[in-house]
């Protein structure tokens, strides 16, 4: 399961991904909104479709704003979310591989529909490679603790 959410400024794209990418795939998603290009804060999105992601309904989350920065910060904000914010298929693929990434932030204003359905499929299809990465993922989660990791 894949939760998607945006602010005004990403709904357009958000409307892209399920319709163009999700729909037809038949991957199962939960849109968390928002549903109209009314002004709908960034903050709010992340929060409500990461908190799916922690609460074990969603694995992961794809989320949109216009730059796809802030909704990313946003995203970071929540203990046990690890949010990358790609314009690249590079960053999209190693972001999972290396990072274990659970979020995926694009911004509508910086990638078109056919790039950001790319880089959605990279996401959800490549597998955290663990080993010496886990270290890592370890040492953030540490740092979220509170924990000295220097
Ligand atoms: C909204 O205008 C815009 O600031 C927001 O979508 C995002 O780009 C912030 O990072």
């Amino acid at each position: 399961m894949v939760v998607i959410a945006s602010d005004h400024a990403g709904f357009p794209l958000k409307e892209e991904i399920i319709n163009g990418y999700l729909k037809e795939k038949g991957i199962e998603y939960i849109d968390a909104g928002c549903y109209s290009p009314e002004r709908y804060d960034y903050a709010l999105s992340a929060q409500k479709a990461c908190d799916m992601v922690i609460e074990g309904k969603a694995d992961k989350a794809i989320l949109v704003c216009g730059t796809g920065i802030g909704i990313s910060m946003a995203a970071n904000k929540v203990k046990g979310i690890r949010a990358a914010c790609c314009s690249d298929y590079f960053s999209a693929k190693y972001t999972r591989a290396h990072n274990d990434a659970n979020a995926l932030c694009m911004g509508a204003r910086v990638v078109g529909a056919g790039l950001a359905i790319e880089l959605v499929d990279v996401f959800l299809n490549t597998e955290f490679e663990g080993g010496r990465h886990q270290t890592r993922i370890d040492q953030i989660t540490a740092i979220e603790n509170g924990e000295k990791v220097y």
